[in-house]
């Protein structure tokens, strides 16, 4: 798809615009290895959306060089193929394994170069989520890893993403979660607790009851990880150590915990998503709808994405970094951001929600450079055209 899609549209402007000639065909998309996952409708919404989001570039007449046919290509996990997944989870122990920037001294929790980026999903957790920031600045953040594990580690691919829809009726038995050596899994032990109340929604609340998890991974290759900042908070914060200091920012070396949670997957089907990007017009409506509706006692699929995960840190608004799929929870989130802007790219690719001030800025202290906000809305030539990839 996606990229056969784009192999066309790339060689019919050819035709007409007279570049040289398309030197990459794509042929990232569904390599699937025994699993027929045929596009859903959010796909087949991407597609369908390249060629307008095509001539809007080529009528932005960017200064730089990055076009659809140059950006990187960002792969859903299930079509990446078996030594693909390795070489990122290669990449990810890796960068566990280096030293931090942080100052120990200061944050005595931070272990590794990958604390670095947990850590500033702490300290900076109000900057990170306030509402202009939230899609711009998890934009950087996620990119900055994927720079990290490129640079540090010598990764030569990309972020993956989880499209949500693809493992929503039964997320432990993929190649996500299943916890062999290739997955990013596996499930924690089964815990006795009651489950997550859905955050921010008023009383009765809509618990998501536990299901077979909540105790340490003991599968897979994050089994022997140790997750050390925090707990802030989260739903096992009363089953596991306490953090030393009250700020979470001591060394409480511990287990990763996860509850692959059937409840809260029940609401990532492609129909929720679908749904999500085709209703709402504007960007503050799209944002709000994406983490929830509380009227409709809807969580939105941001927050059902994490509760899917759980366990700790993934179920730690403050922490959540520190389980390693929280980076294709929010590729995803990336990716429909992008999808929902290329609907209309005219009157969607330079909005923010609240409209935040030109010099507005989103810094990330340890784990990349300070950027002027606006700057980060175009995945394609932002950041002075740093940005260059897409989704596929
Ligand atoms: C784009 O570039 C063309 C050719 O250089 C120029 O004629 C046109 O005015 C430019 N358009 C914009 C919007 O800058
Ligand atoms: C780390 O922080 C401590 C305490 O604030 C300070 O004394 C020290 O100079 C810092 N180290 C570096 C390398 O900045
Ligand atoms: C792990 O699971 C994936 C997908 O289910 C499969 O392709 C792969 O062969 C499995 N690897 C092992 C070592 O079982
Ligand atoms: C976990 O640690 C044990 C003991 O050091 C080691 O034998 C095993 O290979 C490690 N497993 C993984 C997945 O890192
Ligand atoms: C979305 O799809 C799921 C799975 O097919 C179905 O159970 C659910 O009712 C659908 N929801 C809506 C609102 O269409
Ligand atoms: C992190 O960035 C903020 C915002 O620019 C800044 O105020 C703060 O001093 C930085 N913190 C560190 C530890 O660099």
């Amino acid at each position: 798809m996606v990229a056969r899609t784009l192999a066309l549209l790339l060689s019919a402007s050819l035709i007409t615009v007279n570049a040289s000639p398309v030197k990459t065909p794509f042929s990232v998309r569904r390599q699937s290895d025994g699993f027929p996952y045929p596009l859903d409708d959010v796909d087949k919404l991407e597609e369908a959306s390249l060629a307008k989001y095509e001539a809007y570039l080529a009528k932005k007449n960017s200064t730089n060089s990055c076009t659809l046919e140059t950006a990187a290509k960002r792969q859903e996990w299930h079509d990446m193929t078996v030594p693909q997944r390795e070489e990122y989870i290669r990449a990810v122990l890796c960068l566990q394994s280096l030293p931090p920037k942080a100052n120990k001294t200061e944050y005595p929790g931070v272990m590794n170069r990958y604390d670095d980026f947990v850590l500033t999903h702490e300290t900076q957790a109000f900057h990170l989520h306030s509402t202009p920031h939230l899609f711009p600045a998890h934009r950087v953040y996620i990119w900055a890893y994927e720079k990290a594990l490129r640079e540090e580690c010598g990764y030569k691919g990309w972020q993956p993403y989880w499209n949500w829809g693809r493992t929503a009726a039964d997320p432990i038995n993929s190649a996500l979660f299943n916890g062999n050596m290739s997955s990013m899994g596996g499930n924690g032990a089964k815990l006795d607790y009651p489950g997550v109340p859905a955050m921010s929604f008023k009383p009765p609340y809509d618990m998501i009851p536990a299901d077979l998890g909540g105790g340490c991974v003991t599968d897979g290759p994050f089994k022997n990880m140790t997750i050390s900042l925090g707990p802030i908070g989260g739903p096992l914060k009363d089953y596991i150590p306490k953090n030393p200091r009250a700020d979470g920012f001591g060394a409480n070396p511990r287990c990763l915990r996860r509850d692959v949670n059937r409840y809260a997957s029940g609401m990532l089907y492609a129909n929720y998503t679908y749904k999500l990007i085709t209703e709402a017009n504007d960007i503050n409506l799209f944002q709000k709808n994406m983490l929830g509706i509380p009227e409709q006692n809807d969580w939105g699929v941001h927050m059902s994405g994490h509760y899917t995960i759980g366990g700790d840190p993934g179920g730690d608004f403050y922490s959540s970094p520190g389980d390693p799929i929280f980076w294709f929870h929010h590729g995803m989130v990336d990716r429909i951001w992008w999808i929902w802007q290329m609907q209309d790219p005219e009157n969607r690719m330079n909005v923010l929600p609240e409209n935040p001030p030109k010099d507005d800025f989103v810094d990330l202290n340890w784990t990349a450079k300070k950027v002027a906000t606006w700057d980060l809305v175009d995945s394609i030539g932002g950041m002075g055209g740093e940005f260059c990839y897409i989704y596929v």
